[in-house]
């Protein structure tokens, strides 16, 4: 196991403490003990002394190595390694999957009790991401190199349902490796979602791997994977397919429900926030990859215009907090012409009841949709936190968004973090949305279940946020449970106190975002690998049309 250096400085203490009064926007209400080092040097400020590009990547002293005594952290923030450290590390170890005796992955579930294996037993691009991030963090960064380069060779692999015939640029959900004992062979078999139960194919998949593709030339400083003619190519083919011109209204993606990391039906096909946040990041995280000679020089130009309309959008549309509700609760409706206030015809009667308990004077968040007459009110972590991350959300909107989880902590975070979405569908609304699926019952699963591995992704928004106690006091509730329970999938009820009814138990995304989640906040510089800067606006490139020059 590789021990790396033990400090990373990327911006002087000097010119950190310069900005402090700007620094520590918001004041953490918990009253645990705060860390004057560490919430007065918030890491979204660091992050915005670094130039997004990969020159201050390949300039800085922190790369190749990362900030950290890892795997055995030496624990600053917590008094001390915790035992769980390390039996995460080999629950981890044994979850990876080899292909011609080179790690390619990790399994999704090493659950030797399980009777139902199904396709657990896979590697999922979407599952995999904490681990790589584990893996790159602790130096490791074979497996995530291979990985990458597996699964963009996969891509031009023939992709049929039926006899529909997928797009080219669709990633698989996952894939596994066949062995011929035979023939002493072995062969990886993708799945694109023609064996996915409902068959509905990941648009997540090609964005995790777009954004993995940038932490990884983040972390290690080589750029020649990301800059090589491959994976230029499978940037572009991801990209097509959201880019291309359609019937679309709005700048955000129209998806089909079951597309992400909820992979059933969970009412939230439209314009999922889930998708928006990281197709957001996703295009950010390209434009600071792609090559801007030949085809690439197009697609920039294209991510340029849509990431203008796509902020504009969401940050508009899909942002609720007090005040903003209140406006739609007396929106007029039948609004005609470009006047309209009510742009898309939300009645007010359909504001869920609980959402006027729940909003909170001070926070907000994104919606879980937003489309012609529909608002899904629901809270939804994943693109919450990615909104955050991305610099989707302004810094206003990433405090409110924090605030609101502070303030609905037991609601959210409860006994285990993190809720994958507030609140639960009951009864009619159940039967009706779910299609009275047995397996997403009220506050189970994808349902108001409480996921495990949501804590990376609510740490690095909180290092973000300058919330590093937060994060802390999350991270002790996960310790308190995760080994004792065998790091299950998820958590059921309310305050999520359960082990799930159906959940896996050794899942490795759980281990590996307890791991991530950790290490992140032991040494906050890691989360440059995820973490993007507030975007400058970016200005569509106009060109004149023909008629001009007529
Ligand atoms: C479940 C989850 C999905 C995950 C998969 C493997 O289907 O809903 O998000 O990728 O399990 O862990």
């Amino acid at each position: 196991m590789k021990r790396v250096s033990s400090h990373v400085s990327l911006a002087s203490e000097a010119e950190i403490n310069l900005d402090l009064s700007r620094l520590v926007i918001d004041k953490p209400r918990f009253t645990l003990e705060r860390k004057r080092s560490f919430d007065e040097q918030s890491w979204s400020e660091l992050s915005h002394r670094q130039n997004d590009g990969f020159d201050s990547v390949l300039q800085s002293p922190a790369f190749p190595s990362g900030g950290f005594d890892s795997p055995f952290s030496v624990g600053t923030h917590f008094g001390g390694p915790h035992p769980l450290v390390n039996e995460a590390w080999e629950a981890l170890r044994k979850s990876v999957v080899y292909f011609r005796e080179q790690p390619v992955g990790t399994i999704a579930a090493v659950d030797h009790a399980s009777e139902e294996v199904l396709n657990y037993d896979q590697v999922f691009v979407r599952d995999f991401v904490p681990s790589a991030l584990a893996f790159l963090m602790n130096n490791e960064t074979d497996i995530v190199k291979n990985f990458l380069l597996k699964t963009l060779h996969l891509q031009s692999s023939e992709k049929m349902v039926d006899r529909f015939k997928l797009g080219a640029g669709a990633m698989p959900a996952s894939f596994k490796v066949d062995r011929n004992k035979n023939r002493n062979t072995e062969t990886l078999v993708a799945d694109f979602g023609e064996s996915a139960i409902g068959r509905v194919a990941p648009v997540d998949s090609g964005f995790w791997w777009i954004i993995l593709l940038r932490a990884y030339t983040k972390y290690t400083g080589d750029v020649s994977l990301s800059e090589s003619p491959e994976c230029q190519k499978c940037m572009r083919l991801i990209l097509n397919l959201c880019l291309s011109e359609g019937f679309d209204t709005f700048p955000t993606l129209l998806c089909t429900d079951g597309c992400s990391m909820i992979d059933r039906r969970m009412g939230i096909y439209g314009y999922p926030i889930e998708i928006q946040a990281l197709f957001y990041m996703a295009l950010r995280c390209a434009l600071q990859m792609l090559k801007p000679e030949g085809e690439g020089k197009d697609f920039i130009e294209k991510i340029g215009q849509r990431l203008h309309a796509l902020t504009y959008h969401m940050r508009n549309y899909f942002w609720l907090d007090f005040h903003q509700l209140n406006n739609i609760y007396r929106y007029k409706t039948e609004e005609y012409s470009h006047t309209a206030v009510n742009k898309f015809n939300v009645i007010p009667d359909s504001i869920p009841d609980w959402v006027f308990d729940f909003m909170p004077c001070r926070g907000g968040y994104f919606l879980g949709n937003v489309s012609p007459a529909m608002m899904d009110f629901r809270w939804f972590a994943l693109g919450n936190c990615i909104a955050i991350v991305s610099s989707l959300a302004t810094p206003e909107q990433s405090v409110a968004i924090m605030d609101l989880i502070e303030e609905k902590w037991d609601e959210l975070v409860g006994e285990m973090p993190l809720k994958i979405c507030y609140p639960a569908l009951e009864n009619h609304e159940w039967r009706i949305i779910t299609g009275c699926d047995p397996k997403n019952t009220r506050w189970s699963y994808h349902n108001g279940g409480s996921w495990p591995v949501l804590l990376w992704l609510l740490t690095a928004a909180c290092i973000k946020t300058g919330r590093p106690q937060m994060a802390k006091r999350a991270i002790e509730l996960a310790e308190s449970r995760l080994l004792k329970d065998g790091w299950p999938e998820y958590y059921d009820g309310k305050l999520g106190r359960f082990v799930g009814k159906q959940a896996r138990k050794f899942q490795t995304w759980s281990i590996a975002g307890y791991l991530v989640a950790r290490m992140m906040l032991e040494d906050p510089s890691t989360l440059m690998m995820i973490s993007m800067e507030e975007d400058r606006p970016v200005k569509p490139t106009m060109r004149r049309s023909a008629s001009w020059n007529a």
